[in-house]
């Protein structure tokens, strides 16, 4: 059997892991890795938060639809969607359309230690970060379960995490059809 060449999308809340495991299962596939908040940032030539500050974050959506439509490559990628991409409707359908979507998860309380300190996020640009992120998080739980399967990425080794997102997406791709 030849080994699938079909895109792997993963989605999940912000701070789940998508990039690391992505970067991660990209090198074990021998596949590129993209992570959309970059790809808008480089062709938008400014960093997220200040598209959001400028042109407020409806543009940001339309450009991270614009990036999935036909921004990267058909075959051969990984790609790390920022945690709201999936959101709006369609998108969950667009993404499927395009390739395999896994969903990574993590509890709240792990969410909240890993993006405490960081300051890129303009959507955790507010006074009270942790009543933010559990207020989006209760919001967009549902929507990320409904995604496909969930791979958790909290107390598992990286091996073991991307292992998993391996099996999957071998799964998946097999039986996907353009
Ligand atoms: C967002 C998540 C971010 C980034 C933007 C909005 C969100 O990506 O796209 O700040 O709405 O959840 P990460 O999930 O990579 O942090």
């Amino acid at each position: 059997m030849t080994p699938p060449d079909t895109n792997l999308y993963l989605v999940g809340f912000m701070g789940t892991g998508k990039s690391t495991v992505g970067r991660q299962v990209a090198r074990q596939l021998g596949f590129r890795f993209l992570d959309s908040d970059h790809e808008i940032e480089r062709a938008q030539g400014q960093p997220v938060a200040k598209i959001f500050a400028e042109v407020g974050e409806a543009h940001f959506r339309a450009l991270e639809r614009g990036f999935i439509e036909n921004g990267h490559p058909a075959d051969r990628c990984i790609v790390a969607c920022g945690g709201g991409l999936v959101v709006p409707p369609g998108m969950l359908e667009l993404l499927r359309s395009r390739g395999v979507v896994v969903c990574l998860h993590a509890p709240i309380e792990t969410i909240l230690k890993r993006t405490m300190h960081t300051s890129h996020r303009p959507l955790l640009q507010v006074d009270n970060r942790e009543q933010r992120l559990r207020e989006l998080y209760a919001q967009r739980e549902e929507i990320y379960r409904r995604t496909g399967t969930m791979v958790l990425t909290d107390r598992r080794p990286l091996r073991e995490i991307a292992g998993h997102v391996l099996r999957v997406y071998r799964l998946e791709a097999a039986h996907f059809k353009k």
